[in-house]
């Protein structure tokens, strides 16, 4: 993996940014894995800038999300479809029938299939852009025993609970979400991780110089052979 350190957000977004516009360009139909959260929106910021300025368009572009929260219409304003109408999408010009979400409310074992093969129809996920939660999870694979392969419903961990609770004012918290799985996330061609903040430092600290274990399931991306991680200080501050 190559680790980049930057000095803030802002900057962290434009590098990420244009790695994703400069291959948009280079393959107008390519296929990008978008996540949600506060760590990919300076990126998705300077992709709309690009956009606006007539740098990069998105027409041809598939995308695939790597997760969904259990229990909410796809429309409910928490819901993470929601987050990237609101962050990206509406605000550039994919077209709807290009983007693709897991559902929170369908059968587990159908809507991992179904994603699975929609992925592979595609040709698979040329950038998957990834934050990682401050307990080492990509996507919702929190830390367990094992390594996951496709799709799966995950019960959300209280440390994830806790940090994304913020989001939910007048709705109670999903206890439950569909992700992409780390076999999912792994056979992407390439894979962009952001973090930002000292409450990432332990868990980037684990990722880069720990063991390869699922107990830090972002450490499997020390097998990935084209991963970037772009830091700021703080989350670099334990390396
Ligand atoms: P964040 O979340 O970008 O909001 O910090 C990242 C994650 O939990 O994967």
């Amino acid at each position: 993996m190559e680790v980049r350190v930057f000095k803030n957000a802002g900057e962290i977004g434009a590098a990420a940014g244009k790695i994703i516009c400069d291959f948009v360009n280079s393959k107008p139909d390519c296929v990008l894995g978008f996540a949600t959260g506060a760590s990919p929106v300076p990126t998705y910021d300077y992709m709309i800038n690009q956009f606006n300025e007539g740098k990069v368009s998105f027409k041809d572009v598939t995308t695939f999300n790597l997760d969904e929260y259990c229990g909410l219409p796809a429309d409910h304003k928490n819901s993470y479809f929601t987050f990237m109408k609101e962050n990206l999408f509406s605000k550039v010009d994919i077209q709807s029938k290009n983007i693709n979400f897991l559902d929170g409310n369908a059968d587990e074992e159908q809507e991992s299939k179904r994603y699975a093969e929609a992925i592979k129809a595609k040709g698979g996920i040329d950038i998957q852009i990834l934050g990682i939660g401050r307990n080492g999870h990509i996507a919702f694979n929190e830390p367990s025993d094992e390594f996951t392969d496709e799709a799966w419903k995950v019960t959300l961990s209280q440390s994830t609970i806790d940090a994304n609770s913020i989001y939910f004012d007048d709705t109670e918290m999903p206890r439950s979400a569909m992700t992409m799985g780390i076999g999912s996330i792994m056979r992407s061609k390439k894979i962009i991780l952001i973090a930002t903040g000292n409450s990432k430092a332990q868990a980037v600290k684990d990722m880069i110089k720990g063991p390869v274990t699922p107990h830090c399931p972002a450490s499997i991306l020390q097998q990935h052979n084209d991963t970037v991680i772009l830091l700021d200080e703080a989350a670099a501050s334990l390396l």
